[in-house]
């Protein structure tokens, strides 16, 4: 993915945060701090945090005081692909150009993994709740977004969808929920923080998430595995239901140009500097990776 400037500054804020934090983490047996580090850091875009930081910069507020939602986001998102690369699950071999969880710790570990790394964000959430108001109603998006109104729920669409032939509703309820929750929460949760801009970045969250999901469909049809990190084809093979199955590759791409349209409007009206924002949407459109 080609980054908007301004993305490498919020990543080196996130990488050294994410850092410092798993030298801290100590859990017992070692294999169980292992299996969490080597989720959390065999790399990765980053872009949920990043939104974050972003967001929070955008707003006007001090992103670097605001580390440890940061980083509870990411083990939630790291979590989530644990999980959704079980065999039970999409049963995927590889991530990020390596092993996945359950390949490198076995299946076992990498629920356990998976189980501590939600665990470990809740708590960095209570710790951060108690600052104030809006601190607390930040860690209260972020909570919702991964349970079962949100990325959980889009999740159980996902597998409860999979050999079915559906339509533009379903699949947009899947890729709302299971994509669309976690992006949208970076940014609500900056705004939640700052006491501005909610509306507006929930709806340009919940487009870009559903816009990042169908350009997730294109990478796996069409992309390059060294690029990707991850096994391709695999949707077609597990008849996932996907922007390409309902559509056709013509009218998917058309698709991903309304919603990036959806983004840009989104932005009208926001307090601050959007530019970011704007160019991102962009980027995440061609994505390559
Ligand atoms: C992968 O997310 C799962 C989807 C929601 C499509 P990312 O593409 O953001 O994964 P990493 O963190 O960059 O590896
Ligand atoms: C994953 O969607 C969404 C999650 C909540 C993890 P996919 O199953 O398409 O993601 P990849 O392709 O495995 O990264
Ligand atoms: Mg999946
Ligand atoms: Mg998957
Ligand atoms: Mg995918």
């Amino acid at each position: 993915m080609s980054m908007p400037v301004g993305y490498e500054k919020y990543l080196a804020f996130f990488t050294d945060a994410l850092d410092k934090m798993c030298k801290e983490m100590r859990f017992s047996p070692d294999i169980l701090t292992e299996s969490m580090r080597y989720s959390l850091q065999s790399g990765g875009k980053r872009l949920r945090p990043v939104l974050f930081a972003a967001m929070l910069d955008a707003c006007g507020c001090d992103y670097e005081r605001e580390a440890a939602f940061a980083v509870a986001l990411e083990c939630v998102h790291a979590y989530s692909l644990v999980h959704d690369d079980l065999p039970a699950m999409d049963n995927d071999d590889f991530r990020r150009g390596k092993p996945s969880c359950h390949k490198r710790f076995g299946e076992a570990h990498a629920i356990l993994a998976g189980d501590a790394l939600l665990s470990y964000a809740f708590d960095l959430l209570l710790r951060e709740a108690v600052r104030g108001e809006q601190y607390l109603r930040a860690a209260k998006i972020l909570s919702e977004a991964a349970g079962a109104e949100g990325m959980i729920s889009g999740q159980s669409y996902d597998i409860s969808f999979t050999g079915k032939s559906l339509g533009k509703e379903e699949l947009i309820t899947v890729y709302k929920r299971k994509t669309g929750a976690l992006i949208a929460a970076g940014l609500k949760m900056a705004c939640a923080i700052a006491q501005k801009n909610e509306q507006i970045a929930a709806e340009y969250g919940e487009n870009l998430g559903i816009l990042f999901q169908l350009t997730d469909d294109f990478i796996d049809e069409y992309g390059e595995s060294d690029e990707a990190g991850k096994t391709l084809g695999k949707d077609k093979r597990a008849d996932k239901l996907t922007c390409i199955k309902v559509f056709g590759l013509e009218r998917a791409e058309a698709l991903a140009d309304e919603y990036a349209d959806k983004c840009r409007v989104a932005l009208r009206g926001f307090d601050g500097d959007a530019c970011f924002f704007d160019r991102l949407i962009d980027c995440v459109r061609d994505r390559t990776k």
